[in-house]
């Protein structure tokens, strides 16, 4: 049986890789601090012996018996509201967590791949966004810390993959969505859902004709998948290409949800990317994927998922448990 450990195993994307690695037949260890997860993602695969759960900082110093084949790096704050209230522990996982998994795969002979974002081409000049593009990012501005940290993390890995030989794939993740995620969390799509289900307005930051390219979680999940398993180590984008300006977004979230509030416009929040935009032609090549959910499927699924919420969910702040230990 291959053993893999998923950091970050509690959050959004980390439980569902969780459980597509359970259905492939691995053995999964899921290892996470809870600053932004939620133990009910994963307490599902409690009772499997072939599942087992570290509760722990990756940016301290981290240990797992036994063998690795491989490691995926998920653990990081990723919603703007998370990694502004929390910002040096999105650098240190960024940082410290990366190379303290890269120092773990060297040990087990492990493979790596790490959870990169298409934050890293900042506010784009480029659209859409292939791999080659560098990026527009301000490295002191308040996204920079997630940005940044995000930088790095690529540059250590490949660092790694040069120097010592390390076996590693980077993907950039685009905006993904589906079940799990937080009402909470600040990101457009929860918000939008979870203002329908409270009966109030939708806020749209900027005048909405920001755009973003919204990727249903199963399909993101195959993609990433399929590059642990090919012999690709540099970046490649796994997202949606279908994009949508904001305003349109939250029509289509009036429509699906049947509420009766209306679209209200707020002051754009800084360093706010105006187009988000995958190119997807390397994915295609390399990994012959592309998405197969459409956002009417995707949204329906997620819709129905915090339509299942108990109510007071839905009236529940942000959280970050270790947010004044660090
Ligand atoms: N969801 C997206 O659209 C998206 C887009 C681009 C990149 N990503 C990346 O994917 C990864 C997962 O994002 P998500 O949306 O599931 O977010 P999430 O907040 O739901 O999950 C992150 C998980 O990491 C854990 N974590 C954070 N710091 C940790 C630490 N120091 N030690 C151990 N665990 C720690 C959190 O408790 C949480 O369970 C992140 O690295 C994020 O940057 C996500």
């Amino acid at each position: 049986m291959k053993r893999v450990l998923i950091t970050g195993g509690a959050g959004f994307l980390g439980s569902h890789l969780c459980d597509r690695f359970i259905k492939e037949g691995y053995h999964v260890i899921a290892m996470d601090n809870l600053i932004t997860g939620d133990i009910r993602n994963i307490e599902h695969l409690f009772h499997l012996p072939n599942f087992e759960f570290y509760h722990h900082d990756v940016s301290k110093f981290i240990h797992v018996a036994g063998e690795l084949d491989y490691i995926l790096h998920f653990a990081s704050p990723a919603s703007p509201i998370d990694y502004l209230k929390i910002p040096i522990q999105t650098l240190k996982v960024g940082s410290l967590g990366i190379h303290n998994c890269l120092g773990l795969a060297r040990v087990k002979g492990a493979r790596v791949l790490i959870a990169s974002t298409s934050e890293i081409y900042g506010d784009p000049t480029v659209h859409p966004q292939p791999e080659e593009y560098w990026g527009n990012v301000n490295p002191i501005g308040p996204r920079g810390v997630y940005d940044e940290a995000k930088r790095f993390q690529e540059a250590i890995t490949m660092a790694y993959h040069t120097y010592h030989g390390l076996e590693t794939r980077i993907v950039r993740i685009f905006n993904t969505y589906g079940p799990r995620m937080r009402l909470n969390d600040g990101r457009v799509l929860p918000a939008f859902i979870g203002q329908a289900l409270r009966g109030e307005d939708l806020t749209v930051f900027g005048d909405g004709s920001q755009t973003r390219a919204f990727c249903y979680v199963d399909d993101l999940v195959e993609g990433i998948y399929r590059l642990l398993l090919s012999d690709y180590a540099y970046p490649v984008n796994i997202g949606n290409p279908s994009e949508i300006t904001i305003k349109e977004f939250g029509e289509e979230i009036i429509k699906l949800t049947g509420t009766t509030q209306k679209l209200v416009l707020k002051d754009l929040p800084v360093d706010d990317p105006k187009q988000r935009q995958p190119d997807i032609t390397k994915a295609k090549a390399i990994l012959d994927w592309e998405p197969k959910v459409s956002r009417a499927e995707g949204l329906r699924i997620t819709y129905e998922y915090f339509k299942s919420l108990p109510e007071e969910e839905l009236y529940k702040a942000a959280y970050h448990r270790e947010f004044l230990k660090n």
